[in-house]
């Protein structure tokens, strides 16, 4: 056991300083530097409020807060020596201050504890990246968007379980994610609604008997509120396992359009070539251009469900209030956060940049019996015949073009009506892939109609 210096701020009682090892696994101030400039908000915010309510002088709370501001500068500059013996961000700002203005930095921590303080920096952090991820979301559906224009009535084959299935037009398939990508966005705002309440003044869990004013802090730190229970606002981390779950689903779909990037880019597909910007080469294959952006934002998902993971499990059986535990929320919301807005920048610039091939996709959207429901639903509509009839009748058609070894469009009416006698010439209107799309007017179906009406809705809510 080393003997250490005691814990200025709170070593008051301790005869010894903690151990080396207690110190490592204690202090968080390698991570949680990250909440400086949310730490010197809050604690300018509660100065301020200190002094209106009489609790400290004007002179002191002016001296505080402008000694925050030399804080503020310091750690800016990178000129601020950060201490793991002072534990945390709060410590470490309020022991600088103490160094700058002397004896009123003592009075900054009157009606607070760390618990509430910890609480409203890591919600306002968490708040902006709230803000930061609905920005990001932004710049790719924009993205979207574009390539959505360019080829509202382009066709290319929609799958089911990746085997052909029906045609679609690449500006429905991107509208998709549009859709997607929206409702992310969506559950950053909610989340962020929520979480706009302020946990400072709770104190460390009972409230302070000090005057206080909570409503002027959250104000002042732009918080909708005052968080309305001070057991609830010291324990509460509902708003980080919010931003994680928004982030994980948000990586859901990043994950899934990336799988599609790497299988529409590849050799056999060729629907799109990526930008040599956002591919890489092989060391040793010199034809390789390989998607390796959205192979890794396939991947990130990992990391984020994984910090997901580690901080529900982390909330999960803790008793109120406050409990150390709730430390490690922070290097997991961290990680994901910058995993997200990185997977997200990146896959704006891939999408942004890439081409999509107009011939390939037209090809293969014309292969595999695309069109077989278009038939079936020409003999429906034409010939009458019950729905169950008509797509026997149409696989018996499918199997036929397949010995013969080509496409529906290909068989003769003679070879047609060997399986059906009533049908005529006029099938084969039906049978081309842009006839396909076009015909699927439904409300949000593929046709270029439906596509460019749902292009011009989202073009005038993104602005
Ligand atoms: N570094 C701590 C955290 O991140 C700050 C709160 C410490 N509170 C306490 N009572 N020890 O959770």
């Amino acid at each position: 056991m080393t003997d250490r210096t005691q814990n200025a701020m709170w070593g008051g009682r301790f005869a010894a300083g903690p151990d080396a090892i207690m110190e490592a696994i204690n202090a968080s101030i390698g991570f949680d530097r990250r909440l400086y400039a949310q730490d010197i908000a809050g604690s300018r915010a509660h100065a301020a409020m200190l002094a209106e309510r009489g609790i400290i002088s004007d002179s002191d709370a002016a001296a505080i807060r402008e000694g925050l501001l030399t804080v503020l500068s310091e750690i800016e500059g990178g000129n601020f020596a950060f201490s793991t013996a002072l534990e945390d961000i709060h410590m470490n700002v309020e022991a600088r201050l103490k160094e700058v203005i002397g004896e009123p930095a003592g009075r900054l921590h009157t009606a607070r504890s760390r618990n509430d303080q910890v609480a409203t920096d890591f919600r306002l952090w968490v708040r902006d990246q709230c803000d930061a991820a609905v920005g990001g979301l932004a710049a790719l559906k924009k993205a979207l968007l574009a390539q959505a224009e360019a080829g509202a009535d382009w066709v290319m084959p929609g799958f089911t379980h990746l085997q052909t299935a029906q045609p679609v037009t690449w500006g429905h398939h991107m509208m998709a994610y549009v859709e997607m990508f929206a409702r992310d966005a969506g559950r950053f705002r909610d989340a962020r609604a929520r979480m706009n309440e302020c946990p400072l003044g709770a104190a460390a869990l009972a409230g302070t008997s000090f005057p206080i004013d909570r409503h002027m802090t959250a104000t002042a730190l732009g918080f909708d509120r005052p968080m309305a229970n001070s057991l609830d606002a010291v324990s509460d981390r509902d708003f980080a396992l919010e931003f994680l779950s928004a982030a994980a689903i948000c990586a859901v779909h990043l994950s899934r359009f990336a799988e599609e990037l790497v299988i529409w880019s590849s050799a056999q597909f060729r629907f799109v070539a990526l930008s040599d910007r956002f591919s890489t080469g092989s060391s040793i294959m010199p034809q390789k251009k390989n998607p390796d952006a959205a192979e890794l934002i396939r991947a990130k998902i990992g990391r984020i469900l994984g910090a997901t993971v580690a901080l529900f499990t982390v909330m999960k059986g803790l008793p109120l209030a406050y409990s150390k535990d709730m430390q490690e929320d922070k290097e997991q919301v961290f990680d994901a956060a910058d995993t997200l807005m990185l997977a997200l920048a990146a896959m704006e610039g891939m999408v942004r940049d890439m081409t999509a091939t107009r011939e390939n996709l037209e090809r293969a959207a014309a292969s595999g019996f695309s069109t077989a429901t278009d038939l079936a639903d020409w003999l429906v509509r034409s010939l009458g015949l019950p729905f169950r009839e008509a797509h026997h009748v149409t696989g018996s058609l499918v199997a036929l073009a397949e010995k013969r070894g080509c496409d529906l469009p290909d068989l003769t009416l003679h070879e047609m009506n060997s399986v059906h006698g009533g049908i005529t010439q006029e099938v084969y209107s039906v049978l081309g892939v842009h006839n396909s799309v076009a015909s699927r007017q439904s409300y949000g179906g593929t046709s270029p109609d439906q596509v460019r009406a749902q292009i011009a809705r989202w073009k005038q809510r993104l602005g």
